[in-house]
């Protein structure tokens, strides 16, 4: 099987290439991400291999239909940038549901930590010999209250963690799980109560802009939100607005609205266009790392392994357990629940 591999970057290489030999998957790295410019590269490959940021819109579905792509395995679990109405029928799509909730979850803690205790100022102040404590007062984490939106596999962790800090937990789901453990409230409630607000639900038309202009005015004053998720369940503008009217007392991003255009880059020595960023950036309580909650070797590993084994069974003819479809979730009688594929 022939895959044209979209977006590489350096830290792909070793895990893909160590499956690519052992399934006998012949993989072509491209370092351009996927979009219509770039699509005609898919030419005569069986499948495309992606990631978050390229394109998967009904226009560039068309073309790699018409080039004879039948596959498009994401190496990711979100899938928002994925068409998957104009994939179906043409286009079969499979992911990795999970490859290390652990990874994004223990990265959220990180962020947090970094920011009540100062670490990211502190760490600039030793390397310059300047041992003043001076502005780094931080606060108890223990016995606050943390909200977490979307309690599924990464929110869970984190719950976990955060319980071992001596937190509150409370969350809000759409679709409450009994077995979490936390108490849910309704999303005013969890605004009004939490200290610190951490986002782990997909990014959908209902989640657009959870954190905006509507609700930054219900947050606790000073509370601090982690995006560890997909960024635009935050309005970028109405965070910075929210910051600057110090309602909203700290800012953890590892995703941003419109990372699709400097996030994996090296941007230093040059002017950066997006002033909204540039503006985030540059306030003190604000912490901003370039989509690598999931980056880690074990997560790395189980990346490649599930996307290898999702093109060995299409390639078998085998039911895609990892498959999506725009139906799934919606209707009675499910395809892949009967050990299908989804058309
Ligand atoms: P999951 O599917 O296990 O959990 C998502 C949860 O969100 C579920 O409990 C679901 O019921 C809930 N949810 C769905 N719609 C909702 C709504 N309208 N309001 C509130 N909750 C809602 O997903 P998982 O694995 O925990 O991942 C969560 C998100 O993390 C992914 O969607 C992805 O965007 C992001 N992610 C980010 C990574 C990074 O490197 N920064 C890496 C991996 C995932």
């Amino acid at each position: 099987m022939k895959i044209a591999f979209f977006d590489t970057k350096d830290y792909d290489l070793p895990s893909f290439g160590k499956f690519a030999k052992e399934r006998n998957i012949e993989f072509k790295f491209f370092e351009t991400r996927l979009d219509e410019d770039t699509c005609g590269l898919a030419r005569g490959f069986d499948g495309v291999c992606v990631f978050v940021n390229d394109d998967v819109s009904a226009p560039v579905i068309d073309k790699l239909y018409e080039y004879g792509v039948r596959i498009i395995a994401l190496r990711c679990a979100g899938y928002n940038n994925v068409d998957l109405k104009a994939c179906f029928g043409k286009i079969h799509v499979v992911r990795v549901p999970a490859y290390s909730p652990y990874a994004v979850a223990e990265h959220t803690m990180a962020l947090l930590l970094t920011s009540v205790r100062r670490i990211h100022k502190a760490y600039i102040r030793t390397k310059d010999f300047n041992f003043s404590l001076s502005g780094l007062t931080g606060f108890d984490l223990h016995g606050k209250t943390v909200g977490v939106i979307g309690t599924g596999k990464i929110g869970k962790i984190f719950i976990g963690i955060c319980r071992g800090f001596g937190m509150n937990v409370i969350a809000y789901d759409k679709y409450p799980d009994p077995k979490a453990d936390c108490a849910y409230v309704s999303l005013d409630e969890l605004f009004r109560q939490s200290d610190v607000i951490s986002l782990h639900c997909p990014l959908s038309e209902e989640t657009y802009h959870i954190i905006g202009e509507e609700s930054i005015p219900k947050l606790k004053k000073g509370a601090i939100i982690l995006n560890t998720s997909r960024g635009a369940l935050i309005d970028a503008d109405a965070l910075l607005d929210g910051i600057k009217r110090r309602i909203v007392g700290a800012a953890c991003l590892d995703v941003y609205e419109e990372e699709t255009d400097v996030f994996f880059h090296d941007f230093s020595g040059h002017i950066v266009e997006d002033d909204t960023l540039a503006r985030l950036i540059s306030m003190p309580n604000v912490i901003v790392t370039s989509h690598q909650a999931f980056l880690t070797e074990e997560a790395l590993e189980n990346i490649a392994d599930t996307t290898t084994q999702n093109l060995l069974d299409f390639g078998r003819g085998a039911h895609l357990e990892n498959e999506l479809c725009y139906r799934c979730g919606r209707v009675e009688d499910c395809m892949k629940e009967r050990k299908e594929r989804c058309f």
